[in-house]
């Protein structure tokens, strides 16, 4: 009985050993393929390659336009940037096409005393199911989905945006870090993907802290005319 106590707890170690380093040491993108069919738009058409490749900063995630299970950024890196503490490995990163411009911005910020971190970028469609399922079972599918995309249909799988917060980890309305987000994300190619008083249009409630790259053109538009992603691709 000891001994088959002892076989049970080794091979649990083994587990817990094998599971770390799946999550720390093998880079996430080890053997993933470039946009090739993976993305869908309305579980229908797919975008091509070549529109992928060519406006990928414009790709449009949202409750009707979703991504495959299997779709994952072609190259994800981790921004050289502050993170809040109880973030997973995966959440820090981003798709590298956009961390330079993400750096500058919380550079920038730092410059004029505001202090930016990220708390979640990248995440994969089993990330965001488990965390659409906990918010479901804590408040219910109403309040989950004011705020929490069903995986599949969530910016956060496309490595192009990310949720920022204070030190407080409490980046509300108002707040001095809304503030600034709000009128100089733009200048980085970020926008504030869900903004207030545009819920019926973008299907989200107002989350000051979520920031989507868009590339710096779209983005100066977008924040000069006060409008969404949805309304500048005319839908
Ligand atoms: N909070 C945004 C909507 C997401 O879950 O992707
Ligand atoms: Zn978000």
């Amino acid at each position: 009985m000891k001994r088959k106590i002892r076989k049970i707890i080794i091979l649990i170690i083994i587990a817990v050993i094998f599971y770390f380093i799946l999550n720390n040491i093998i880079p996430l993108n080890k053997g993933t393929e470039l946009y090739d069919g993976i993305v869908k738009v309305n579980n229908s058409n797919e975008y091509t390659k070549e529109e992928l490749e060519k406006e990928v900063n414009l790709v449009l995630v949202n409750k009707n336009y979703g991504l495959s299970k299997d779709y994952k950024p072609k190259e994800l890196v981790i921004p050289d940037i502050l993170f809040t503490s109880d973030i997973s490995r995966e959440e820090k990163h981003v798709d590298k096409r956009i961390v330079e411009d993400l750096e500058n911005l919380i550079n920038s910020a730092r410059k004029e005393g505001i202090i930016l971190l990220g708390n979640s970028g990248y995440r994969s469609y089993e990330t965001q199911n488990k965390i659409y399922k906990k918010r479901v079972k804590s408040e219910g599918e109403e309040m989950a989905e004011a705020y929490v995309a069903k995986p599949g249909f969530s910016e956060h799988q496309t490595g192009l945006a990310i949720d920022i917060t204070n030190e407080e980890n409490f980046l509300t309305q108002g707040s001095r870090e809304a503030i600034w987000l709000e009128e100089n994300c733009h200048k980085f190619g970020f926008i504030i993907r869900y903004p207030y008083g545009k819920e019926d249009i973008t299907g989200i409630a107002y989350e000051p802290w979520h920031i989507r790259y868009v590339g710096k053109e779209a983005a100066k538009y977008i924040y000069e005319n006060n409008i969404t992603l949805e309304e500048y691709l005319g839908l």
